[in-house]
């Protein structure tokens, strides 16, 4: 919930002096001081502002308190700044009204520092974003760019602005800030060349100097030095609390923000450097043959150096300061100018050139924080303006300063009264006039066209012949004497002839802030503000584009023989053109105070502030404001404040507030003459009577506290009392269910077990009865079983009875029979019977076996080896015969099918085994090769036609043997054709006979026992073919040869048979040698070939594989 406050809670002093009771300038004094000693250094008068100047930082500016006064009512909270701030930016963006910020008050009251107070405020509130923040970004950062080259030291303020500033800050619809526009008024561009005791020139000539780096120093041709300048005064050149150096920077930072290009910024400080240039170029006169003094420029280097930094070139420049061309109609005359007039002429350039670049830094920054968007927008307006200045020498800028300040006073009053007459006729109320002080009679005898002190002035500096300061102020002396706020010594009002408090060259004005002596020296010379042409020409003449800009009148082709409007006038001029401005906008007013004269903290100097509240006419306005109602306040809030003083209204009012204000104050009997019923607000006429319900409402609310702490304990203790209670409730009802429960459970556990006990004592009743007809229906069942049994063994026993008896009476038929049959058969059946039944019992059992043979008789291959089995031991040898006897005839019937070649080729087979089988290991793998004989077909095959020829008889057996070679056991191929009668050897390509053995000159042939085809032919001593010597052959049929060979020998009877000799080493007979060959067995080498081998001259070796070779079969 929001908390209401007001402005009348924890109030130090008085709030707001419209409250003060009694109103004297005594207790106006006091209550300020009053606050002020409490750090309230904010007090309203109405809707205006007082702000003391407390001279030290207060925590009073922090985010929290931004959030604190942020869419508060005006009257909510302690007076503050931002109050004001926050009442002006919501009536601007709630009620579309523009504002104005006016801010008065004398110089060092803290104008400058309310205005960036206002404007951080606005910044802080106001809407948020990219584009808005950089506008906001730019606005503040505006001020330390004017500031630097706009303020400067004074005694009473060491930042004292030295222009008047107007700000206004343009909003959009939703109080977004898009832009702004500065206006700035009269610069006090004479403290370029000099400045009063104990005060700076502008800050930017000491910043720069000890903030800018060595380079740029260099490149500006400037010294570090401040003492170097004669236009820098050097007893203040340190300003405690002032960093030069650091602000130099801040001020470039901000220079950049806004948006100056870096060239701009180095052209602003080419220009200052040649102000502080400018100021060291000094004179010296020189005569002249026409006894006239002329000036020259004492030492060139300065000279030289601006001319330098400016691109101006320096013979231009320096006679521009030693003549002066005057052109009157159509003609041009040029004068010399002598030492003190080129004094003159150079402090006017420089002041121009510097309040021009002035100029021209506002522009510039006008053009960077001008709104862009082209909508309509609403405009808030910060005025900071010099205050009211009275010094020991007040001269024309004083005059100026002070008539704007009149102005502003003018403003001030005219609009305060008319805002309250306003509100007046607003709410309905009458209005009774007041009497105040209007300063409208000053501002006339100012401004006024026809004798107003600056049309005098411009009257005399526009008037032909000798005008100087004195003839302006006789001029003044009769006008202005009989204005009762103007005084002059030689005026004609005889009371200020013996007035010594006026001097001669002075006249005296009674402003509205107190009597101000002006000096009228240099008034003239002020007021036309001329620099001479020549001069403008040289700048204009510069290679330097900002000179160039800033001094338009230069320019040759446009030269304008009208004078420039006057100081006075344009600044009359512009002060017009800001109250019409202000005029049209809702006025906020920030008047600020001057505790003490010493910058100093805490001191409160009675007497400066008096006469600040005189002159600002705060009492006056606590008056204007008191001389209808002192206080107003719209119902609502009326009514929410002082509801609990009245029955009725407490603590609801039902109707419209304004009825309850109403029946609250006739109930409270306040005077009817006290207050006054507008339409939207209650208006009372004394504050003693807002007292007398302050002081009520206070008694009432400490009643009603006491009320509300009665109402809270005794509501406080029946909660308390009634949760106890309810809890209480909450564990008895608990308890009771648990022990309900329990006894429950005793109850249903009892009740189980009576009911089960009985339960079973009714089974068991029942089990017994059951079991008890059971066994009478068993019992009934058995006695059936036995009488049953008994029955049926009865019959049984009957029946078997019976059957015995049939049976015994068949056997003894049967007895019978055979009796008598035997006794009739006994002679014819004794005899052979028994061996009848002998022999029929065998021929029954033979014939059964000779069937069951017939029909298991084996194959017919004489092979088979299969017999039935023997069915009866006693047929063992009928058995065993019967399987010969069939055996034999089956290979009877066998050999009947062989054709007589195939029987030859058996008995050759057969011989074969006769003469192998078991002797030597090659003979198994021969049985299954059928004896081919001829291998070669030699009959057919013509190539052997004549070897063919050459034989005598028909061919056994021709075949391809290997001759072993005698000398080296090589084996050469030999053709081996058999014949009856004789063996043939010949060339197997050829066919011609190599060697022809008849047979009956064969001894013997030898072979091994082995598995090799080597074969000898050994033949009888001393036969024809013996001469060569016995052959060692190697057939691939060997066993085939050796049968066919030995079958010849056999079959010629005339002839010996041919032994075979089977032997792993035998003798060999070669031509004259006898050799020995042996047949070992070693690895199979080259195939499983045996192989042969000369070892000496007495041994041949064959090696055998030992696996037995696979004769390959063709
Ligand atoms: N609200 C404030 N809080 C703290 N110091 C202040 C405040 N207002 C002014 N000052 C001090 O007073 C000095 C002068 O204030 P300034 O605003 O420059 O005066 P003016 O513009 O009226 O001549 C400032 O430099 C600052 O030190
Ligand atoms: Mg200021």
């Amino acid at each position: 919930m929001e908390v209401k406050t007001s402005l009348l809670d924890n109030m130090i002093g008085v709030g707001d002096m419209v409250l003060l009771e009694p109103l004297t300038e005594d207790s106006f004094l006091e209550n300020l001081k009053n606050r002020f000693d409490h750090n309230e250094i904010y007090t309203y008068i109405g809707s205006v502002v007082i702000s003391l100047n407390p001279y030290r930082s207060l925590p009073i500016y922090t985010p929290e308190k931004v959030e604190e006064y942020r869419n508060r009512n005006f009257y909510e909270l302690s007076p503050h700044i931002f109050a004001l701030a926050d009442e002006a930016y919501r009536s601007l963006r709630d009620q579309d009204k523009d504002q104005c910020i006016l801010i008065t008050g004398e110089s060092g009251a803290g104008k400058t520092e309310a205005s960036k107070l206002v404007m951080s405020y606005v910044a802080a509130v106001c809407g948020k974003g990219q584009e808005v923040n950089k506008v906001k970004e730019q606005l503040l950062q505006s001020n330390p760019v004017l500031e630097a080259f706009g303020n400067a030291k004074t005694v009473r303020n060491d930042n004292s602005s030295r222009f008047g500033k107007y700000m206004d800050i343009e909003f959009d619809f939703k109080g977004d800030p898009l832009g702004g526009v500065i206006s700035n008024y009269l610069l006090e561009k004479s403290r370029v060349v000099k400045q009063p005791r104990g005060e700076r020139n502008f800050h930017i000539f000491y910043q720069l100097l000890s903030g800018s780096s060595d380079d740029t120093l260099k490149k500006l041709k400037l010294d570090r030095d401040v003492g170097k300048y004669n236009y820098l005064s050097l007893d203040s050149a340190v300003v405690s609390g002032l960093d030069d150096a650091a602000n130099f920077r801040t001020v470039r930072n901000a220079m950049q923000i806004v948006g100056f290009m870096e060239d701009e910024m180095q052209s602003v400080l080419e220009l200052v450097a040649a102000v502080l240039k400018l100021g060291n170029i000094e004179f010296k006169p020189e005569s002249r043959c026409n006894g006239i003094d002329e000036s020259r420029v004492k030492d060139k280097n300065d000279l030289k150096e601006m001319c330098e930094l400016l691109g101006i070139e320096q013979s231009v420049l320096e006679r521009a300061f030693s003549y002066r061309t005057v052109e009157a109609k159509m003609e041009k005359v040029s004068t010399t100018l002598n030492v003190a007039q080129a004094y003159y002429a150079r402090d006017a350039l420089a002041k121009n050139l510097y309040s021009r670049l002035f100029s021209w830094l506002i522009t510039r920054i006008n053009g960077s924080i001008k709104a862009q968007a082209k909508t309509r927008h609403k405009v808030m307006g910060v005025l900071d303006i010099y205050g009211f200045e009275i010094f020991e020498d007040n001269s024309f800028e004083q005059f100026i300063i002070n008539y704007c300040n009149e102005k502003l006073q003018q403003i001030f009053i005219e609009l305060t009264l008319r805002e309250e007459q306003e509100e007046y006729i607003r709410e309905g109320i009458e209005w009774t006039n007041i009497e105040y002080f209007n300063n409208a009679i000053i501002c006339d005898l100012i401004e006024n066209n026809k004798n107003g002190i600056l049309a005098m002035l411009d009257e005399e500096c526009l008037r032909p012949g000798t005008v100087t300061d004195e003839t302006f102020l006789d001029k003044l002396n009769t006008v202005c004497a009989e204005h009762q706020h103007f005084e002059s010594r030689l005026s004609k009002n005889s009371k200020f002839l013996t007035d010594h408090s006026l001097p001669h060259n002075c006249f005296r004005i009674q402003h509205y802030a107190g009597k101000v002596l002006y000096g009228v020296e240099s008034f003239v010379d002020k007021n036309n503000d001329l620099l001479y042409r020549d001069l403008s020409q040289a700048m204009y003449k510069a290679n330097h584009s900002l000179i160039k800009q800033l001094f338009p009148e230069g320019n040759p082709a446009k030269v304008n023989l009208k004078r420039p409007p006057t100081a006075g006038f344009q600044f009359k001029a512009s002060v017009g053109t800001l109250m019409g401005n202000l005029q049209t906008k809702n006025p906020n007013y920030i008047r600020c105070i001057k505790p003490n004269d010493k910058k100093a903290s805490h001191v409160f100097t009675e007497s400066l502030v008096r006469h600040q509240l005189r002159y600002l006419g705060l009492m006056e306005n606590v008056r204007v404001r008191r001389a209808g109602y002192a206080f107003r306040q719209p119902y609502e809030p009326c009514l929410e404040r002082y509801k609990m003083l009245c029955k009725k209204t407490w603590p609801h009012w039902r109707g419209p507030a304004r009825e309850g204000v109403e029946v609250l104050l006739t109930d409270l009997q306040v005077p009817a003459e006290e207050f006054s019923y507008g339409r939207s607000k209650i208006f009372i006429r004394n504050p003693r009577t807002l007292f007398f319900l302050e002081e009520k409402r206070k008694q009432c609310l400490e009643d009603l506290a006491t009320l509300i702490q009665k109402i809270y304990r005794g509501w406080k203790c029946r909660s308390h009392f009634l949760l106890l209670k309810k809890s209480q409730i909450v564990v008895a009802a608990w308890y009771r269910r648990y022990s309900q429960q329990k006894k429950y459970q005793k109850i249903k556990s009892a009740t189980t077990v009576v009911q089960s006990y009985a339960r079973g004592w009714q089974a068991r009743k029942l089990l017994r009865e059951l079991k008890y007809q059971k066994r009478c229906e068993e019992a009934a069942t058995t006695i059936a079983a036995y009488w049953h049994g008994t029955q049926a063994r009865r019959e049984l026993r009957r029946l078997k009875e019976e059957a015995r008896r049939n049976h015994a009476v068949a056997v003894i038929w049967a007895f019978w029979q055979g009796l008598k049959v035997r006794r009739e058969y006994r002679k014819f059946f004794r005899a052979n019977a028994g061996k009848k039944i002998y022999n029929f019992t065998i021929q029954r059992i033979m014939q059964k076996y000779f069937v069951g043979l017939k029909n298991n008789m084996p194959s017919m291959s004489p092979v088979d080896k299969s017999w039935p089995a023997r069915p009866y031991l006693f047929l063992d040898g009928a058995h065993a015969a019967l399987r010969r006897i069939f055996h034999l005839w089956r290979c009877k019937k066998y050999r009947s099918q062989f054709t007589e070649e195939k029987k030859a080729v058996y008995e050759e087979k057969l011989e074969a085994s006769e003469l192998f089988k078991d002797k030597k290991a090659l003979y198994p793998s021969s049985v299954s090769q059928p004896f081919k004989g001829d291998y070669l077909e030699i009959n057919k095959n013509p190539k052997f036609q004549k070897l063919n020829s050459a034989l005598d008889d028909k061919v056994l057996l021709a075949d391809v043997v290997s001759k072993i070679n005698r000398a080296n056991g090589k084996g050469s191929a030999r053709i081996f054709l058999l014949t009856k009668k004789s063996v043939v050897l010949a060339d197997q390509k050829t066919g011609q006979v190599k060697a022809s053995v008849v047979l009956s000159d064969l001894a013997s042939v030898s072979v091994s026992t082995q598995t090799d085809g080597f074969f000898a032919l050994r033949l009888k001593e001393g036969t024809a073919s013996a001469v060569k010597g016995d052959f060692l052959l190697s057939s691939e049929h060997l066993i085939e040869i050796i049968t066919k060979l030995h079958r010849v020998g056999a079959a010629n009877a005339d002839k010996e048979k041919i032994n075979v000799d089977i032997s792993d080493e035998f003798l060999v007979q070669f031509k004259h040698d006898k050799v020995c060959v042996k047949f070992i067995q070693g690895s199979p080498k080259n195939g499983n070939n045996a192989s042969c081998k000369r070892k000496n001259n007495r041994l041949l070796e064959v090696s055998v594989p030992n696996t037995p070779s696979t004769p390959s079969t063709p």
